[in-house]
């Protein structure tokens, strides 16, 4: 132990003790709180303690001014990338050392890159984040597209479409501005706060674990290089190291993900700050996490966007190593600068500024222009990937528990939810299912017929997740154990020969080296239905422990100088492994079938991109109050950082809930992309019946919910596949105009259309919710109560319900014949729930393809848009590529799904009760239906609104149809 770190490696069988001690501590109920001082604060972490202590150095410092300048001569403008030199002017013989290359893009989308790198290094920085995270290649602005101009110190690029985006570089001291219509959004190095450690050939004093297993001073060894290497520091740096940056984004920003804390992001520095800590991203196993805290978790996006009431920008910091965020909120008026060729408008007050430190790789950021949050999406999404189009049944309820013992206890607790009338579509099996841990195993004596249970239940419509975790027993006897040893596909100690090994579920593990691709196809092979014995394409997967959770190593992971494919320290690529096992498996799942089946597999850790390989949850979290309470912030932040399929655990994972909060969670869960219940080991069976009525019931009503707006998910899962936009939306996402909204992270958006507002705290049966707009909104279970906004009111939320309203202007599309999963739903007729606005108006989209398979690529999909305006409502094909008017439909799956009925307009909002409904021809085709007045019913609402119910309208999907209504 090194008392002054105040963090410990304790021996691996030392570390079993504690967990399994701290298990038993659960079955008698006393449930501890996070072990803080397993995981490092930033004084315990060295780079981070030397830039706080920069930026220190740099405010009290009078005049203080960044020592990185510009070689403006050096500056290029070439195809869209400025090129130069940068010096860091207190480096000791500047001029004889080689700069720092500068390199700024300007990406056709109104993105802008910015790199920094060593030039002529003796040991390179890892760079190679980007192969990963980035998607494809992008595309260049254009050189018609932009201006560049040189006025003394500083270099103006104006570009995007309208000419809106303006860059404004000083040279010395070095700082970029960015600018929108004239308003400065963003500036990098304002403060002046840019470090960037250069490395030279040394003699590293080793900082390692001594042979008891004791200090483990990672920070000490960065820079890494085999033991060759160390930080270089000048004068001026002596106590500090590290690259870092240092940016300023107007108002509030968001983003960071994962955090257990507020949407909007609370001040780490400055006087009156909430935290004292940074925001820290670093994957980590943290049990029983603490909320209200910037403390790592099990994920990071280096994603942060900022808005104000005019506008939003957000950068996404691409490194994915240990790195650390201070936020500082400061009121400032200033004026954004003087440029003689485009309008300034003053920089708007409150600032943000944050302050970004790494301990290693290049720096590269993407800064993001917007102008709206729907481009930032849009621009992101482009860069990291957009979210993967899941399997239908995937996005209905998940039923899991640690664990699910025996076949027998599968297949009552399956026969438990048709008894009870409840659907679900997936049961879920922890680690016990293996035989001791080890993964694509099955404990026979538990689970003698694994295939024959898969088929049963796919009989229903219905699907099974097994777990599947990084660590792999050391067991020469175990196939895959072997396997990996005798193909060497497992992570390296740091003398880049032997094996890492830890301790994990199984006891003693090794990891296997995501990184290699040789490991990840046999990975991936190891999917395939001959290996993975007992597997049917039934069977999907859940990754877990894969920050890597290792219980002996520091801060429960891997130690950071472990050595992985080609050389590459751990240290440079620790948030990424979770997502290359995760998209290994995820390609596993794929090529396993060859019809062409979508994965679906569920992972703990996640970095920018995991979208493109399926959902996260935000692990452990508690039966409590609060623990529901801040779940919904998190998946918030989650979302608008890219990751939209992600929920948290029905229930709460550690200890017992009682039934009115489980029976919130539910109502919450309801509307979590992900939407699956989970539960610890040692706590009480809690499956939806156990708890009696009236909750049976209540829950059976939020799971129906939930079932009865997959067709609505699944249309934006589809948006969010296309152009990024989050699912679960914050308020100010929707509402970006309305100051009301910007902090506000106890109620959110589906989609455009759904307003909801989980109950967080016992006993209550009114909650005070906030109506934005100056539209109405409506009950989603009682449509004759509206509300108008905008403001605040107190609305009921008894038992059986939590405050879900549609918002005017909006049209949804649901699904309202309870079934027992969503497969059993595939051939049921829709409704449309068509809210107007003050204007009689209202729009909405529904997309619809197999569910399953990748054809959608191909085209074979439907998506249409509804409108209603003037009386009069339209069913059209916004691409016009996927509606076939001649009912010529190219595919049995066009057939079949084209030809499906909406059985139902509920039309909410009229100003006087309709009486006739009148189809009109299109395109040729006639909607072969007459008037029929007796399927037309109205009644007056409460608050003058009519609620007008047509009944088999006589339409189908596939065919576009104009209607009106009198
Ligand atoms: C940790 C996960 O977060 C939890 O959900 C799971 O049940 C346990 N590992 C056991 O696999």
């Amino acid at each position: 132990m090194d008392p002054a770190r105040g963090h410990t490696r304790l021996s691996s069988s030392k570390k079993t003790i504690l967990r399994s001690v701290l298990a038993l501590g659960l079955v008698l109920g006393c449930i501890s709180a996070v072990k803080r001082e397993d995981f490092k604060t930033c004084a315990q972490s060295g780079f981070c303690t030397r830039n706080r202590a920069y930026a220190d150095y740099a405010k009290e410092t009078s005049n203080w001014a960044s020592p990185f300048q510009l070689n403006p001569p050096s500056l290029r403008l070439q195809a869209g990338v400025l090129k130069g030199e940068l010096i860091n002017t207190q480096e000791e013989q500047p001029s004889s050392r080689p700069a720092l290359s500068f390199e700024l893009q300007l990406i056709d989308n109104d993105a802008v890159r910015v790199r920094i790198n060593e030039q002529d290094p003796i040991h390179p920085r890892y760079d190679g984040v980007q192969d990963t995270v980035i998607v494809k290649p992008y595309g260049l602005a254009n050189e018609s597209t932009y201006q560049f101009k040189q006025e003394g110190g500083v270099t103006l690029i104006q570009y995007g479409a309208q000419n809106q985006n303006t860059i404004k570089i000083t040279s010395a001291p070095f700082k970029i501005e960015f600018l929108v219509n004239g308003v400065s959004t963003i500036v990098l190095n304002e403060e002046g706060l840019l470090r960037f450690e250069r490395l030279r050939k040394n003699q590293q004093e080793s900082a390692e674990e001594d042979g008891d297993g004791k200090l483990v001073d990672q920070d000490a060894e960065e820079g890494g290089g085999g033991g060759e290497i160390k930080i270089e520091k000048s004068e001026l740096e002596k106590k500090m190291e590290e690259n870092f940056w240092e940016e300023r984004v107007i108002r509030h920003v968001y983003g960071i993900p994962e955090h257990a804390s507020s949407l909007s992001l609370k001040a780490t520095r400055g006087p009156g700050a909430p935290y004292s800590e940074p925001y820290r991203l670093y994957n980590l196993d943290v049990f029983e996490y603490e909320l209200d805290n910037p403390m790592a978790l099990y994920g990071s996006i280096p994603f942060m966007l900022g808005h104000s009431k005019n506008i939003s920008a957000a950068v996404f910091w691409m490194n994915a190593a240990e790195t650390w965020i201070d936020v500082e909120k400061n009121i400032e008026s200033k004026s954004s600068g003087i440029l003689s060729w485009i309008k300034t408008k003053p920089v708007l007050t409150p600032l943000t500024k944050t302050h970004w430190m790494s301990e290693a790789g290049v720096l590269d950021l993407f800064v993001f222009l917007g102008p709206t949050q729907r481009d930032i999406f849009r621009q992101f999404s482009s860069l990291v990937g957009t979210t993967a189009l899941p399997q239908a049944f995937s996005i209905a309820y998940h039923q899991c528990r640690w664990n699910y013992n025996t076949q027998q206890d599968v297949s009552q607790v399956d026969a438990g939810f048709d008894e009870h009338d409840i659907p679900y579509d997936v049961i879920w099996l922890d680690i016990e299912h293996t035989n001791g841990k080890r993964y694509f195993t099955w404990d026979d004596a538990k689970f003698p017929n694994p295939t024959d249970m898969q088929q049963a239940l796919e009989a229903k419509g219905r699907k099974m997740v097994t777990i599947i975790d990084p660590h792999i027993k050391m067991d020469n006897d175990y196939h895959v154990s072997k396997e990996g040893s005798d193909l060497d596909l497992y992570i390296k100690n740091k003398d880049g020969e032997s094996s890492f090994n830890g301790w994990c579920w199984p006891g003693n593990s090794q990891w296997i080296d995501f990184y290699n691709p040789k490991a990840r196809d046999w990975w991936a092979s190891q999917f395939s239905y001959d290996r993975y014995k007992g597997s049917t394409k039934a069977l999907f997967t859940w990754n877990d422990m894969n920050e890597p959770s290792v219980f002996n190593g520091p801060e429960i992971t891997i130690p950071k100088d472990v050595i992985h494919y080609g050389g590459v320290e751990h240290r440079n690529v620790h948030n990424l492994y979770g997502t290359m096992f995760h998209s290994a498996t995820a390609q596993g799942l794929i090529q396993r079938n060859e019809t062409n089946q979508r994965p679906f597999v569920l992972s703990r850790a996640f970095f920018a991109g995991t979208q493109r390989y399926g959902a996260i949850w935000t692990g452990d979290n508690l039966a409590t109050w609060e623990h529901l309470e801040a779940a919904a912030p998190m998946l918030l932040s989650i979302a608008i950082s890219g990751i939209s399929f992600a929920g948290a655990d029905v229930g709460g994972f550690f200890g017992n809930p009682d039934a009115e909060l489980l029976t919130r969670w539910y109502q919450a869960g309801a509307f979590y992309p992900f939407f699956r219940a989970h539960a610890h080991l040692d706590s009480k069976r809690r499956e939806p019946w156990l708890f009696g009525e009236p909750y049976t019931t209540q829950i059976r009503e939020a799971i129906r919910t939930r079932y009865a707006y997959l067709p609505f998910w699944y249309t934006l899962f589809h948006e969010a596949s296309v152009d990024g936009m989050p699912i679960m939306r914050p308020m100010f996402t929707e509402f970006p105009e309305d100051e009301q909204v910007f902090g506000m992270d106890d109620q959110y958006m589906i989609g455009n259309a759904l307003l909801v507002k989980p109950v967080t705290k016992a006993g209550i049966t009114q909650s005070k919710i906030y109506f934005a707009g100056n539209e109405k909104w409506f009950d989603i279970m009682d449509y004759d109560k509206v509300e108008q906004g905008p403001g605040f009111k107190e609305v009921a939320s008894p038992a059986n319900k939590i405050p879900v309203y549609q918002r005017a202007g909006t049209i949804v599309p649901k699904r309202e014949r309870p079934r027992r999963s969503s497969k059993a739903m595939e051939h049921d007729p829709f409704t449309l729930v068509i809210a107007l606005d003050s204007q009689g108006q209202a729009n909405g989209r529904i997309y619809l393809d197999d569910g399953e398979t990748f054809n959608y690529e191909k085209g074979e999909y439907l998506l249409r848009e509804f409108r209603y305006s003037n009386g009069v409502l339209s069913s059209h094909d916004p691409n016009e590529v996927s509606s076939s008017q001649d009912q010529d439909w190219p595919t049995d799956f066009m057939r079949r799904f084209g030809e499906l009925r909406i059985e139902r307009f509920v039309i909410l909002g009229n100003k006087s009760p309709l009486s006739q409904v009148i189809p009109h021809q299109v395109a040729g085709l006639f909607c072969a239906f007459t008037p029929v007045k007796q399927v037309l019913e109205c009644s007056q609402g409460p608050s003058g609104g009519h609620i007008c119910t047509v009944k088999e309208p006589q339409v189908v999907l596939g065919e576009e149809f104009v209607i009106e209504f009198k």
